[in-house]
């Protein structure tokens, strides 16, 4: 039996934004996603890591067929999304769901719990009304919330039930694929924990598939099978998470991980490397090495030559002298 495709795969995935400034200037284009390819399979996680501006939300918004790629390939459940027809465009979007950053936001403020739960299914399925409000009913329980909860609004509940509730609507139509943008990011330690738990038990039971953006590497230590680090709109380190927490190769990695509490101390991170200087701006990246301005191994030919992503111990890395970073 031929085994199932990935429930996402992306291939040199690039978005490229055209910056108008003004009446009869020459536009610039700025690189948000400069070709990144990956795949994740049903019940797993590709978490995907980076400072501010290096593209995760834009890579997020590609993968959820909110944002057209300006080029590249992206097949949902083995399906060319891009040039999917409309059709089937749609069915492909309900296979997908975001759950963002700012719960608060993203719920209609208005509306009771029960309604929120229910509008996807309201358009979608040909369910009745008794039907979807027991649905609705059953999703609350699944994520830690209570029956009574149904009838109450949003502005009623703490920032983690509410992402509790947004993650529930995510599911209301049974999605193949999560995609979650810093999901945790706007919660308090101790509640980002519980919530990082419930997802990782409706992954095991309803078989998800998780595309998990974040800037903090803690949060990802506990939720990702696999990792991509990016940088300027670039992926520069991508593989298993253990291999590459154990033995980071790529000096952005190596940073990023020395710069994380709990991380520091650890055997990974030999040399304590601390980011300097100001990340460069994505409309004058650097020639050569996106990293070249900022890492403490740079030399000539990293400014001059940009490295390819090449696999390296089991992962792919770009950096020139990955090697150099493997340790016996
Ligand atoms: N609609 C847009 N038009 C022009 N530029 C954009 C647009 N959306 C994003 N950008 C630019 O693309 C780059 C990547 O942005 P993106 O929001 O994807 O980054 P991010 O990694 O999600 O950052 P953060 O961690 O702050 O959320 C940034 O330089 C941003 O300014
Ligand atoms: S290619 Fe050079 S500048 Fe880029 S990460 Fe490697 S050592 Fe640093
Ligand atoms: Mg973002």
């Amino acid at each position: 039996m031929a085994s199932a495709p990935p429930v996402v795969e992306a291939k040199d995935l690039k978005r490229v934004y055209e910056i108008r400034r003004g009446f009869l200037r020459a536009s610039d284009h700025l690189q948000a996603v400069g070709g990144v390819s990956f795949s994740v399979h049903a019940g797993k996680t590709l978490a995907v890591v980076g400072e501010s501006g290096c593209g995760k939300s834009t890579l997020a918004r590609m993968v959820s067929l909110i944002e057209t790629p300006t080029s590249g390939q992206l097949y949902i459940k083995g399906v060319d999304a891009v040039n999917a027809p409309q059709e089937e465009r749609l069915g492909l979007r309900k296979a997908v769901q975001l759950v963002f950053q700012n719960p608060y936001g993203s719920l209609n403020p208005r509306k009771k719990i029960g309604t929120i739960l229910e509008a996807p299914m309201e358009i979608n399925t040909t369910l009745t009304a008794a039907e979807r409000a027991s649905q609705a009913c059953a999703m609350l329980a699944r994520v830690g919330l209570r029956p009574e909860h149904y009838d109450r609004y949003p502005h009623m509940f703490s920032g983690g039930q509410r992402q509790r509730i947004a993650i529930a609507r995510a599911l209301m139509l049974n999605p193949a694929l999560v995609v979650a943008d810093e999901p945790v990011s706007a919660l308090d330690v101790s509640i980002q924990a519980q919530v990082l738990n419930l997802l990782a038990d409706l992954q095991q039971t309803m078989g998800l598939a998780y595309l998990f953006i974040s800037h903090d590497l803690g949060v990802v230590r506990h939720i990702a099978h696999d990792v991509l680090v990016m940088y300027l709109g670039h992926a520069v380190e991508q593989g298993e998470k253990k291999a590459l927490f154990a033995q980071p190769l790529h000096p952005y990695t190596q940073a990023l991980l020395a710069s994380t509490p709990g991380m520091a101390g650890s055997n990974a991170v030999k040399q304590r490397i601390v980011l300097k200087g100001e990340l460069p701006s994505p409309l004058n990246p650097p020639t050569g090495c996106v990293f070249s301005t900022r890492c403490p191994h740079v030399s000539e030919r990293c400014r001059a030559e940009r490295p390819v992503l090449r696999e390296v111990a089991g992962r792919q890395v770009a950096c020139h002298y990955a090697e150099n970073f493997l340790t016996a």
